[in-house]
């Protein structure tokens, strides 16, 4: 079966910088996927590559079978590519509910309908109890889980979670954790981006490390931590005692 996602030889420059460098990856239904690497490596950019914010400067994106490399990103959000953006972007004015709802609407033209799978994502995410309040209102955990509830509402085949679990607490974190291996049981991809590797590497089945803009690494996680070019240039050697 052919991958749910591949970039092919995808480049990103900005004037001078090269954010990403003959970036190939691909991702399986079914996967979850960590792309990590330091800050500054690419990955938020590859992100909105894959997501149409931006063309990228040369290569090409393949989703679900269908060349989307200049498709417009609300086309891309309907043929099921759903994000979360690093800084959260939610409507601080709007109750919680109003704010998934936006995401239920790109799939559901009746507001009743709508509604209802925003309230069934609210059940799913745990914030069902906060679904009145203002989003300005959420605590920071409470943030990122409306930014996945509203990625989430829009059904997507591929959930992009950009630093979600990141500045969280430990326990946060790791009802975090529970909440995206509960997103892929329901049968959605997830490729997400984390800096903290202690985080994300129980969870993945494969990784994904980026630096300077290229793909260093990829493999099992097991094998990624061990790996020397990863400890250096991700790590650093304080980490690699017990690796
Ligand atoms: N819109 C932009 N314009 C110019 N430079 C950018 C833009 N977006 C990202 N960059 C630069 O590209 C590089 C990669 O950034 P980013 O993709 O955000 O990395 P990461 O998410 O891995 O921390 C950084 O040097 C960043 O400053
Ligand atoms: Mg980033």
């Amino acid at each position: 079966m052919t991958a749910l996602l591949e970039t092919r030889g995808v480049w990103q420059r900005f004037g001078g910088l090269v954010a990403n460098s003959d970036v190939s990856i691909s991702v399986g239904r079914g996967e979850i996927v960590g792309l990590i690497g330091p800050n500054g490596a690419g990955k938020s950019t590859l992100f909105n590559l894959i997501a149409g914010v931006l063309p990228p400067t040369q290569g090409s994106i393949l989703f679900d079978g269908e060349d989307v490399t200049h498709m417009p990103a609300a086309e891309r959000c309907q043929r099921g590519v759903g994000r979360t953006f690093q800084v959260v972007k939610s409507f601080e004015t709007m109750t919680v509910i109003d704010n998934v709802i936006v995401g239920a609407l790109v799939r559901n033209t009746v507001m009743r309908e709508a509604r209802r799978k925003a309230h069934e994502v609210l059940e799913f995410t745990g914030l069902a109890t906060r679904a009145h309040v203002l989003a300005s209102d959420l605590v920071p955990a409470e943030k990122r889980r409306l930014e996945v509830a509203r990625a989430l509402a829009t059904e997507p085949k591929l959930l992009l979670l950009d630093e979600v679990l990141t500045g969280l607490t430990p326990t946060e974190a790791q009802t975090g954790v529970a909440l995206v291996r509960k997103v892929r049981d329901t049968g959605i991809t997830v490729l997400m981006v984390e800096h903290v590797m202690e985080i994300v590497m129980p969870l993945v089945d494969r990784a994904i490390v980026l630096d300077l803009g290229k793909v260093l690494v990829e493999g099992k996680p097991a094998d990624v931590v061990r790996d020397p070019k990863v400890i250096s240039a991700y790590l650093g050697d304080r980490h690699a005692v017990g690796a």
